[in-house]
């Protein structure tokens, strides 16, 4: 069969692009727009056939060779091929495409903010537990697959996890533990502290948990082992953050994203602000700096008990309401809040909350998302309910992948 020769155009969203080929559409990852290339075939993915690169036949001049050896079968990372500054260039495509798709222009000023080193910025990594001939090691999911690809290193993450990953593998074959599933670290950005939790298949078995964190400690002399909280310090204020709670992974780029987030806020020392789907409270802790007042709202409890501390902590003026966000905010009156910050999960805010949120009727709403489709398609809403969008942002918190973060500011018109 003579080979597939792709064209790609334009990126999409998932770090492949868009080539067309005799009216059909191809998804080539490890393609980039304007690229010629060879490639194989690889099933369909929501309906449009996808293909992988085999040989680039003309390279786009962003073109660069990937730092990592895994990469191409790591699922980590789908953009290490292409130089950093064009990788923010793309993403600004994806948003901008993705928001003309939603019926929106995103602004032409809207600034992408990227990594003076965008490499080492995750402090938190979940790696999977892979069984092989010399007993343990962890990784990643390969790219589209469940199967386990056993990394050494992986260069988006602080250096300390990496050196980490061996001792927890040697401790673990050292003691013959079975059955492991993944391993969650997180690095405290300024101290000594390595937060760890260890997941077991099915049920956790009855193991010698101490026993086995005291021989990783042995193996980890620069870290201090920690099984329950570690210190996140953030401009002037400290959090306290456990593995069963969300964190920004990107800590330089989180200063970044909340610096853009506060700064398009602009909350007064007369305003109340509301912050939905808050987490352990840090933008809640940060806005309560200049707000006269910040409500919070999150469903998990483990981040409802943190964010209360953290609040305590750093002796902020913030409330928390426990529960889902589209339930919450039906209990609160028209009017009584003049700003809202809100930062959701990929899949966006549910209908009631956006509808709740229109009712509400607060002045400013500054929307920060990891998902650019479910972005777009909830500032329709709002604007579709009487909000203008005034300034918009692109935060790089995941260089080398597909992953975008956008901030949009919207007043009510
Ligand atoms: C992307 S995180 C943002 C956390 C926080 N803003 C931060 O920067 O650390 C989303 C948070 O929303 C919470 N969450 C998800 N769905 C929710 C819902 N329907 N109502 C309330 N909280 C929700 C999650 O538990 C998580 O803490």
């Amino acid at each position: 069969m003579a080979p597939l020769i792709l064209r790609p155009s334009s990126p999409a969203h998932g770090g492949a692009s868009v080539a067309r080929d005799d009216g059909k559409v191809w998804l080539v990852s490890y393609a980039l727009p304007g690229e010629v290339v060879e490639a194989e075939p690889r099933g369909r993915q929501g309906g449009v056939a996808v293909a992988a690169t085999t040989r680039v036949i003309e390279a786009s001049p962003h073109r660069v060779n990937a730092p990592c050896p895994y990469f191409g079968d790591c699922g980590g990372c789908q953009l290490q091929h292409a130089a950093y500054a064009h990788q923010l260039a793309l993403k600004r495509q994806v948003v901008e495409e993705a928001w003309a798709r939603a019926g929106l222009r995103l602004p032409p000023d809207a600034a992408v903010l990227g990594m003076d080193d965008p490499w080492r910025y995750r402090i938190r990594g979940e790696f999977e537990a892979v069984a092989g001939g010399g007993g343990w090691s962890f990784g990643f999911h390969r790219m589209r697959s469940h199967s386990v690809l056993a990394v050494d290193s992986c260069l988006i993450h602080d250096i300390r996890i990496e050196h980490a990953l061996p001792a927890f593998a040697q401790a673990a074959n050292e003691m013959r533990l079975t059955g492991l599933q993944n391993l969650l670290l997180t690095v405290e950005p300024q101290g000594r502290g390595l937060l760890w939790r260890m997941r077991f298949q099915g049920r956790e078995p009855a193991w010698p948990r101490d026993d086995f964190a005291h021989r990783v400690a042995e193996l980890l002399p620069e870290s201090t082992l920690l099984d329950d909280a570690m210190t996140l310090e953030l401009w002037d204020l400290t959090f306290r953050v456990r593995s069963d709670t969300f964190v920004q992974t990107n800590y330089r780029q989180m200063l970044v994203l909340y610096r853009t987030a506060l700064d398009m806020l602009q909350a007064k020392a007369e305003e109340r602000v509301i912050d939905l789907y808050a987490g352990i409270g840090t933008i809640s802790v940060a806005a309560a700096r200049d707000a006269g007042g910040v409500t919070a709202i999150e469903e998990n409890p483990h981040a409802v008990q943190l964010g209360r501390l953290n609040a305590r902590i750093n002796s902020a003026r913030v409330e928390y309401l426990p529960g889902k966000v589209e339930a919450v905010l039906k209990g609160i009156r028209l009017g009584r809040f003049q700003a809202v910050i809100l930062d959701p999960p990929r899949a966006g805010c549910e209908p009631a909350a956006l509808a709740e949120l229109i009712r509400l009727g607060a002045e400013r709403i500054v929307y920060i998302s990891c998902e650019p489709s479910t972005h777009a398609r909830d500032l329709m809403r709002l604007v579709q309910g009487g909000y203008r969008i005034r300034r918009a942002a692109i935060v790089d918190m995941f260089p080398q992948t597909y992953h975008i973060e956008s901030v949009a500011l919207l007043e009510r018109s």
